[in-house]
């Protein structure tokens, strides 16, 4: 059973979920706000106080061994968002993108979701695993900057609460946490609907094919000469989802 913890305000709920995961077996962490929101390759997350979803959920692997791929945490994390919004969007209005982004669709497909995964590691052995969860729900604008590739559920005309969102999310963990991680990977892959699809690395901003996804969720891309290549939730890459 999963033990929640609610706070107004905390810098980051990856960061407090990761002390307080220290003496506990399974929780989420969740805050109002963040002052110091995270996103994947040192990108911080920002959204409005009370509008939307900052929530954290920690793995302790002295209660819950590991997977055998860790990075498979993100397929997990991202099944959870994907599964719980289904039940309110029509497939077809909304997307995973690869690595761990939820998209949805607002005259265009705009980002929702950023899964951001941590391990704690002593050694080689991670100690516990971090799942956080950036979800737009109430916000209705955003940054000039953003407001072309971010959206948020009220503005695909859903009128949901932060806590209903919550609860489905956390119901939607206590399901597929039971599951092998075998069966997460496969839906994972399934969902994502990558394979041979043209992206565009944006370190290089060259072309590439996907060629395959790998067990560890890291993708073999190959470019025109076929140079082959791999590529993991640490590269950016945009393509038509
Ligand atoms: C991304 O898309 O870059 C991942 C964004 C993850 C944001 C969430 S909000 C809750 C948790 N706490 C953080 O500091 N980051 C994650």
């Amino acid at each position: 059973m999963i033990q929640r913890f609610h706070y107004t305000e905390l810098t980051s709920t990856n960061d407090y979920a990761k002390e307080l995961i220290k003496h506990l077996p399974l929780i989420a962490v969740s805050a109002d706000s963040q002052t110091n929101g995270r996103g994947r390759n040192n990108r911080t997350w920002e959204g409005e106080t009370h509008k939307n979803l900052f929530l954290s959920i920690a793995i302790n692997h002295k209660n819950y061994p590991t997977y055998k791929y860790p990075s498979r945490y993100q397929a997990l994390g991202c099944l959870v968002v994907y599964n719980a919004l289904v039940k309110y969007i029509s497939k077809d209005g909304i997307k995973l993108k690869y690595p761990n982004d939820i998209y949805i669709f607002d005259r265009q497909y705009k980002k929702v979701s950023g899964i951001l995964i941590e391990h704690s590691i002593q050694g080689k052995v991670a100690e516990n695993t971090i799942i956080g969860v950036g979800l737009n729900i109430n916000q209705d604008s955003f940054s000039d900057e953003l407001s072309f590739k971010a959206s948020s559920l009220k503005k695909i005309g859903l009128s949901v609460t932060i806590e209903d969102i919550y609860n489905d999310i956390l119901l939607e963990f206590e399901n597929l946490f039971t599951k092998r991680e075998d069966y997460i990977y496969d839906l994972w892959v399934e969902k994502l609907n990558i394979l041979n699809k043209s992206i565009t690395l944006l370190s290089d901003n060259k072309s590439y094919l996907v060629k395959g996804i790998n067990p560890d969720c890291s993708l073999t891309i190959s470019d025109a000469q076929n140079n082959i290549k791999r590529i993991d939730n640490g590269d950016s890459i945009i393509y038509e989802l």
